[in-house]
């Protein structure tokens, strides 16, 4: 009942169990904060939210590097299969079964498309892995079934985008998080860039507690 969890900055995260390790929307190449480059990252699987570049980021040589497979949305699929990575497509409301697990794919209210290519839904990852559920909400908006999300996976860890502008602020993303009920929720998308929230000050929510993990840093949660 352990999860290693390494924040890479912005929304990205490695997973790993011990055994398996997936890399979600790991983006470092032109991430200002990234402790890590893309040659660290070793991995069997990569998970993305959507196709922007802040999340797509370095998937690509990343999955070539480790072979390792890409499961994201069709859309995004179809861009890193015609650029030589492997992949295993999944939509919104599915769900993968995983050597670790599995990867559920959740909604989430934005957008997705890179140099004008739709990429699909844009959405969020549920990851079950070392016996711990992590639900990664993507670049969203906050929506009601949030409430629903909490219900049915029981995420005990919830990485929710606070950085306002793109995504929920602070405020929001506090109210997001008493829908989800996490045990813990980490705050991301935010401090990266300017124009984004520089704190994480404002994140409150009332039941879970917070953990604010810096880039680079490595949380064993259990
Ligand atoms: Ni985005
Ligand atoms: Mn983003």
């Amino acid at each position: 009942m352990t999860l290693s969890i390494t924040f890479l900055g912005h929304s990205g995260f490695v997973l790993s169990d011990g055994t398996h390790t997936v890399a979600l929307d790991p983006f470092l190449t032109g991430n200002p904060v990234a402790q890590h480059k893309p040659a660290d990252i070793h991995c069997q699987w990569i998970a993305l939210t959507h196709g922007h570049g802040d999340h797509l980021g370095d998937s690509a040589a990343i999955a070539r590097a480790n072979r390792a497979t890409v499961l994201a949305n069709y859309e995004i699929c179809e861009f890193l299969g015609s650029q030589g990575c492997q992949t295993d497509p999944g939509n919104t409301g599915g769900q993968i079964k995983t050597d670790f697990g599995f990867v559920a794919f959740t909604p989430a209210f934005h957008s997705s498309s890179v140099e004008g290519r739709y990429l699909g839904q844009p959405g969020g990852l549920i990851v079950n892995m070392g016996g711990l559920t992590f639900y990664h909400c993507g670049d969203t908006a906050i929506f009601s079934d949030m409430k629903l999300i909490g219900e049915i996976y029981r995420p005990d860890i919830a990485a929710i985008p606070i950085g306002d502008r793109y995504t929920m602020g602070p405020d929001l993303a506090s109210r997001a998080a008493d829908m989800i009920r996490p045990r813990w929720a980490i705050p991301i998308h935010y401090k990266t860039f300017p124009g984004l929230a520089q704190s994480a000050a404002g994140f409150k929510p009332s039941i879970a507690t917070v953990k604010e993990l810096q880039p680079g840093e490595t949380w064993q949660a259990s």
